[in-house]
């Protein structure tokens, strides 16, 4: 079976599909991808902002969520659980996030706060409200990690260590979970060429280059697709994440930060 198909054959076995940030970059990816599937399943996008250009074929809902906010959570989960299709399995696709770069705590404690609140709180919140409704009709739960979550990450704290969480969580609840029929992914880009950087803080691209958003889903999508625990997306990522999470933690973190001090990330840094 050739890739496209093993894709196309992947989404259309859900009967509902609900992704987080659909309105930019990875998210805006795996959106069209779904789009071309040709799928029947009722697909839900929760961001701030809603996705543009979704194909009218789709049978597509945007519901307005900062997931910021616990409050914002629980009133699109009861929305969801009005318009969900009522059997069928579920995959849902915790995929919205953004980073920051600078020394603890830049840009700001009540960013920094925010960021957990919506790379590590929302996800285990939407997925634990789904639970039950989950463990009933099987189903996935990906999660996007990143390669920074496996390894400690010198002015990138914060933002490494809510993906190592997102990372390890999604590991250990597919363990647990394989048994209710429910699989858990955990999808690991390198540098991605999205909104990413201006939203962590970046005036303009900052050359680390990477792939396109394009090339990290199919990518993610054939992992989802075979029930793989953790996949990190581009072959020379996955040299770097296999080397890194081999080395003592505390090394991992004096080498990175050399490295990362090296490439003078500073010079893009919005002012
Ligand atoms: N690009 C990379 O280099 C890279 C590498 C590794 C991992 N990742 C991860 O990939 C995921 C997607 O990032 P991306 O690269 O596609 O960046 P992006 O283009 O900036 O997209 C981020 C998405 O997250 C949503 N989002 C941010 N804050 C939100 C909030 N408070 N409430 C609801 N949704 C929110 C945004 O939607 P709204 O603004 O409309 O709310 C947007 O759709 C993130 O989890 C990121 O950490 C990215």
């Amino acid at each position: 079976m050739s890739k496209n198909e093993t894709i196309d054959r992947f989404f259309r076995s859900f009967s509902c599909i609900i992704i987080s940030g659909a309105s930019s970059g990875i998210g805006r990816a795996i959106l069209s991808r779904i789009g071309d599937s040709g799928v029947a399943a009722a697909v839900f996008n929760l961001s701030r902002t809603a996705p543009q250009g979704v194909s009218n074929a789709l049978n597509f809902t945007h519901l307005t969520c900062d997931l910021s906010q616990p409050t914002d959570i629980s009133k699109v989960v009861g929305e969801l659980q009005k318009l969900m299709p009522r059997d069928g399995r579920i995959l849902l696709i915790n995929n919205s996030g953004f980073g920051a770069y600078g020394e603890f705590p830049a840009p700001g404690l009540a960013h920094t706060l925010m960021m957990i609140d919506v790379n590590v709180r929302a996800p285990v919140e939407l997925t634990g409200l789904l639970w039950a409704e989950l463990k009933l009709r099987g189903g996935m739960v990906a999660n996007v990690a990143s390669l920074a979550g496996y390894q400690p990450t010198p002015l990138m704290t914060t933002y490494a260590a809510t993906k190592s969480f997102l990372l390890n969580w999604s590991i250990a609840l597919d363990a647990e979970a394989k048994a209710h029929g429910i699989r858990c992914v955990a999808i690991c880009p390198g540098p991605v060429s999205t909104n990413f950087s201006k939203a962590a803080g970046f005036a303009g691209p900052t050359g680390l280059g990477g792939q396109t958003a394009d090339e990290c889903v199919d990518e993610a999508l054939i992992a989802m697709a075979h029930h793989k625990p953790h996949v990190i997306t581009g072959w020379k990522n996955n040299l770097v994440g296999i080397f890194s999470a081999r080395l003592p933690k505390p090394w991992a973190a004096a080498i990175g930060l050399k490295m990362i001090k090296r490439l003078r990330l500073d010079r893009f840094v919005q002012k």
